[in-house]
């Protein structure tokens, strides 16, 4: 039996900017995806998601018949094919990661799958291999993915991605502070999000170009102060790029009442993370003051989970 996990990820800075080709980062946290893989003794491989309640199986010759599957079918067939020969196998998911969240939940499963079938396979495969086999996995799940929750979910730590130029990792010691993130409760849409920013862009292109351009900047600061260890500055920088997002109209007013809160109850920095419109948002403060955050938050948030950066990426358990 080999038992893998991966972590999810929070942009730190830079989304929705980020699609217009300035840079963002996310980082890693200590919420893990769990799969295991066992070899069986016929040619069935059987799959089980303990978070949805569901199970499904296939053949070599047979396709999964639940779509929620699909993304696991395009890992287990291409390590399969890597091998030569079908063996057959039970593969369990765990995910401790909240889905449609924008916390790459179904990255992290993808990496975890990726490296607990190739270990029962034999196959040992590189990061960037088992990072290039979740992101196949991921286009079925987002169409177009930028790659960027695959890659944070496989390495770890942080990353500073650009469009143009791919990914960076960011040498940064996150200890002696806290990531705290709140649910707002409402759904959200990523792609629904994109498009309206998209259109408020091209609707005022004059007076929208300036943001991004700052966004970008910011984003540079922002590395700068990672890697410095300036998490006052840090904190100040998430707070600019939030009234950047609320400029371009991916705020609401409950997102605003837990970024208040937040900061209110001594966050360094408070502001909406990945889409907006909906889902989370994050806060970063020192140990100290971690749970006096969460508390503020659990007053207006059903869902408040204080996590650290996880410098590990996806890693074998057992
Ligand atoms: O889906 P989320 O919440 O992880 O956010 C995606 C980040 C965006 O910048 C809004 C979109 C993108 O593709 O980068």
């Amino acid at each position: 039996m080999v038992l893998a996990s991966a972590p999810a990820k929070v942009i730190l800075v830079g989304e929705h900017f980020v699609v217009e080709n300035e840079p963002a980062i996310a980082v890693a946290i200590d919420l893990r995806a769990y799969v295991t893989a066992t070899k069986r003794d016929d040619d069935l491989v059987f799959l089980k998601s303990l978070n949805l309640g569901i199970t499904d199986s296939f053949r070599e010759s047979e396709s999964v018949k639940l779509r929620e599957f699909k993304p696991l079918e395009v890992i287990i067939r291409e390590l399969e094919r890597r091998t030569g020969s079908w063996i057959g196998l039970n593969i369990v998911i765990n995910s401790k990661i909240p889905v449609a969240a924008g916390m790459g939940s179904s990255a992290a499963i993808a990496v975890a799958s990726t490296l607990a079938i190739s270990r029962i396979l034999g196959l040992e495969l590189s990061r960037g291999e088992v990072s290039s086999i979740a992101y196949e996995a991921e286009k079925i799940v987002h169409g177009k993915p930028s790659g960027i929750d695959n890659t944070i979910s496989t390495y770890g730590g942080a990353i500073v991605y650009r469009k143009s130029e791919g990914f960076i990792s960011l040498d940064c010691n996150f200890s002696g502070y806290k990531l705290i993130l709140a649910d707002s409760g409402i759904p959200r849409s990523t792609g629904e999000m994109v498009a309206k920013v998209r259109r408020l862009k091209s609707k005022y292109p004059k007076v929208m170009d300036p943001l991004y351009h700052s966004a970008g900047r910011l984003t540079i600061e922002a590395a700068r102060a990672l890697r410095d260890g300036d998490f006052i500055k840090l904190g100040e920088l998430m707070n600019i790029n939030h009234g950047l997002l609320s400029a371009i109209g991916v705020s609401n007013e409950k997102l605003e009442q837990l970024v208040y809160a937040a900061r209110k109850a001594g966050a360094l920095g408070a502001k909406i993370t990945g889409a907006g419109g909906g889902g989370y948002i994050v806060a970063l403060a020192s140990d100290d003051i971690a749970d006096r955050v969460a508390n503020a938050l659990k007053s207006l948030s059903k869902r408040v989970i204080i996590s650290s950066v996880s410098k590990e990426g996806a890693r074998v358990e057992q």
